[in-house]
């Protein structure tokens, strides 16, 4: 397995691209299975899920074509299986996205049922109550979701909770559904928006997406639609955290300031200053210090959980005691023993992790376990002094591309050591 070294200690500095949003590329790449013309969706990035989902399409028997800047051309006529095996299933639990389009377009679906998560229980139970509400019949049986119905009819659906894929799922089924559907409590992330836009133009009729009321009124078919995926904010996000974290000053290009209102507001309190144009965000470190800043994760827009291991990571080199809730998922805080072997200061209480700043981390032999967590042990190693070896960094290239050179490209010394291969 991969490594990553990285020596801290440098101010990044320079200017950096960043990718498509991988949780706006997996629903819409599952929306293909929603019409039988050819989907062409640019900047797709390259990250491990993608492939994973593209794995999983092609085994149902989609045709699909990637070129070299992954623009992805999709096609489900030849659709041959209906079918989301376990050994994808566990390995990305988005998968649970064909669940609608499947049930929607052809009236058959079997899902294997996500298992346990590192960061929460994460149940699909408002996945299936939805779809439920719609007219399927769901059981489940052997660790499979086994889903049938005639037509989806529309249906007006409450979510107890917020639920992105949830929200996601539902909205894809309800496209194709005889008559009208509106999910109440819905998410309204800019990835949900990304996918009603990409649905609109294939033909949907949806109105309220980005408001917690979306209406879709049911068409008999989709067609095929060229659509471009937003850029990814939380990728936006880490780069940043890693910019302000090493004390220095770079911009982050082919990214978009207006999704990102809670995230900048988070760094602008915390010091940093921040200038915007309508593409790009540049932060500015090079001069100060950074005083700690409390965190209270929520849906959108509210501030995001996939940012949250960033920033205690950088509330441990910040001025200041903070204090960061996590309200969305249980059990988010495997990057906490490893930043504490970095020398951070910090211990859990309940949801609650209370954070004394510190000045310096030292470099240590650490292990990734989730993504985002991952991604903070990165940026801590990145403001350490010495060495930080990062192991099991499958974990990263789930959701960051080619995070090593990017960071390269704003002067970070950071390498990836290939694992050995198995003979
Ligand atoms: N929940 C339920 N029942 C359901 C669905 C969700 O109780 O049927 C609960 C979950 O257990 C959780 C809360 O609702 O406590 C919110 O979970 P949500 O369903 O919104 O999460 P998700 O759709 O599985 C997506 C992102 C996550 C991101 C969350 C929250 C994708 C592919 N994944 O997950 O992204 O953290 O929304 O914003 O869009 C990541 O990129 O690192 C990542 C984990």
């Amino acid at each position: 397995m991969d490594k990553l070294l990285i020596e801290g200690g440098v101010a990044l500095h320079g200017e950096v691209t960043i990718s498509g949003a991988k949780n706006s590329a997996l629903p819409i790449l599952a929306s293909s299975l929603l019409s039988d013309e050819t989907m062409e969706i640019a900047n797709v990035p390259h990250l491990h899920d993608v492939t994973t989902t593209i794995e999983l399409l092609g085994r149902m028997g989609l045709s699909i074509v990637v070129d070299e800047k992954m623009n992805v051309e999709i096609n489900s006529s030849g659709i041959s299986s209906f079918f989301a095996p376990y050994e994808l299933v566990k390995t990305m639990r988005s998968s649970i996205l064909v669940l609608g389009p499947l049930l929607a377009r052809y009236g058959v679906a079997e899902v294997s049922l996500p298992g346990g998560c590192a960061i929460g229980a994460r149940p699909v139970n408002l996945h299936l109550q939805g779809l439920k509400a719609m007219g399927a019949e769901i059981k489940v049986e052997g660790g499979y979701i086994k889903a049938k119905a005639k037509r989806l009819r529309g249906a007006e659906i409450n979510l107890d909770v917020v639920t992105v894929t949830g929200t996601e799922n539902l909205l894809m089924a309800a496209t194709l559904a005889d008559g009208q559907t509106k999910i109440h409590n819905a998410a309204r992330e800019p990835e949900v928006v990304d996918l009603a836009n990409c649905l609109i133009k294939m033909g949907a009729i949806i109105e309220g997406a980005g408001t917690d009321t979306i209406t879709i009124e049911g068409v008999s078919d989709l067609k095929g639609t060229s659509y471009q995926i937003l850029p990814d904010r939380i990728e936006t996000g880490t780069f940043l955290a890693a910019i302000a974290m090493t004390r220095g000053k770079a911009k982050l290009k082919k990214t978009n300031p207006d999704i990102l209102d809670a995230i900048l507001s988070k760094f602008k309190e915390a010091g940093c200053r921040i200038a915007t144009g309508s593409d790009w965000v540049e932060l500015d470190m090079s001069n100060g210090d950074l005083n700690a800043v409390n965190i209270r994760t929520a849906p959108y827009p509210g501030f995001p959980t996939d940012m949250q291991a960033q920033f205690t990571a950088l509330n441990c080199v910040s001025n200041g005691t903070s204090f960061v809730t996590e309200s969305v998922f249980e059990n988010r805080f495997m990057h906490i023993l490893e930043l504490q072997r970095m020398g951070a200061i910090l211990k859990l209480e309940g949801n609650t992790v209370i954070i004394e700043g510190k000045n310096r981390l030292t470099g240590a032999p650490l292990m990734a376990t989730d993504l985002r967590a991952s991604a903070s042990l990165v940026l801590a190693a990145l403001a350490a002094d010495g060495t930080t070896e990062v192991e099991r960094i499958y974990h990263i290239d789930r959701g960051y591309e080619t995070i090593e050179e990017k960071l390269s490209k704003l002067g970070a010394r950071i390498r990836r050591m290939p694992g050995r291969i198995k003979s």
